[in-house]
Order: structure tokens, then C-alpha cells, then sequence
């Protein structure tokens, strides 16, 4: 089975994931900005990385009009900060692919962290304005409040034995 990996990387952690899945699988990995000229019909099995970003996966609209549609087997992962058993990631991305789509898509989701450093001014902002409007709500748990402690600041989370789960299934097909 030919694979490829194509992620969408802002502040670095998908990249970092992709490219440790690429590694594993040892096959391509480009980042989504490059794949315009990609013979993507090449290949029988298309990973793309992408993350959470308030709450909706960035680039979904561009991975169903331009991925989907070369009916291979698809697999979409996700990065974000929030802790894997926290949001119920994966039915939120799930129901972001939508109902409809003929083409099942495998979804997981990596925990990874923040990068302050790395993003712009404007996410920034936006990080701040969501840690302080988290602050202000009353009755928190204390996994709660550890949480956006740690959202405050710059952390990574991310591990390669969290991508065991999308390497055993995909090695499986
Ligand atoms: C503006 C902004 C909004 C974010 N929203 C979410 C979110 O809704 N849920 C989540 O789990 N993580 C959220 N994050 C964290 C990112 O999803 C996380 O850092 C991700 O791994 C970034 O990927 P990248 O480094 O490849 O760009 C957000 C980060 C930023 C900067």
C-alpha cells in the first residue's frame, strides 16, 4: 500500500506528528501548502494532519473538496490542546466531516500543546481572551483548573506512542 502524509502546521506540533508518522510508515510527507502539484491518485492511502483551532479543524473545507474526492483510503487526524478524554474530540470531528460523505474517513485525535512562541499576534490575543473567559467561570474541577493553568503558558504534550493507535490500524489494512 502507498501511503502519504500531508499535514496543515501553523505552530509545529502536527508537522512534528506527521513527520514521526511518515517515519514509522516510512513514506512521503509534505506539508498541505505543497500538494497542488502532488499526483495524488498515486497512492492508495491518504493521512492528512490537521488541528483544532476554536473548536473547528482547520483546513476540513479544503480536505473534502480536494482529498475526498480521489476515493482512496482516507485517514484524518487532528492535534489540540485539550487532553484526549476531555472535548470528545473525535464525534466533534467526526460531525465536522458531516453527514454524507459517501467516503469513510478514519478519525484520531493527538493531544500536542501550545506554542505561544511560534503563533501570531492574533492567536495570541485570541488564547488569552479564551484563558481569561475560562478564568471567570465559577466551579471548576480541579482537573479543570489544572487545565487552564496549563493553557496559560507554552507546553508539549506530544509523544510518539500516541500515534500507536492510527500506526496499528493503518498497518492493518
Ligand atoms: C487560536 C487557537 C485556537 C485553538 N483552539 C483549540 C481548540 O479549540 N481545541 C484544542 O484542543 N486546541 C486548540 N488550540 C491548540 C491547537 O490546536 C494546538 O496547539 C495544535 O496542535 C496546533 O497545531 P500546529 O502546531 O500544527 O499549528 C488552539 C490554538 C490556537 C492558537
Amino acid at each position: 500500500m502507498k501511503q502519504i502524509v500531508i499535514y496543515k502546521s501553523r505552530t509545529g506540533f502536527t508537522k512534528k506528528y506527521a513527520k514521526w508518522l511518515a517515519q514509522s510508515l516510512n513514506c512521503e510527507c509534505i506539508p498541505q501548502e505543497d500538494v497542488g502539484g502532488e499526483r495524488l491518485s498515486d497512492y492508495d492511502v491518504i493521512i492528512f494532519g490537521s488541528s483544532f483551532r476554536a473548536g473547528n479543524v482547520e483546513e476540513l473545507k479544503w480536505y473534502k473538496e480536494t482529498i475526498l474526492p480521489f476515493e482512496k483510503t482516507n485517514v484524518l487526524f487532528v492535534t489540540g490542546a485539550m487532553p484526549p478524554s476531555s472535548a470528545d474530540a473525535v464525534k466533534s470531528i467526526e460531525q465536522q466531516l458531516g453527514k454524507g460523505e459517501d467516503r469513510e474517513v478514519k478519525v484520531f485525535y493527538l493531544q500536542s500543546g501550545l506554542n505561544y512562541e511560534a503563533m501570531n499576534l492574533g492567536d495570541k490575543l485570541m488564547m488569552k481572551v479564551f484563558c481569561k473567559m475560562m478564568k471567570s467561570r465559577k466551579a471548576h474541577s480541579e482537573e479543570e483548573k489544572a487545565l487552564f493553568e496549563q493553557m496559560q503558558k507554552s507546553f508539549d504534550v506530544c509523544e510518539k506512542a500516541n500515534l500507536e493507535p492510527m500506526l496499528n490500524y493503518i498497518q492493518g489494512l
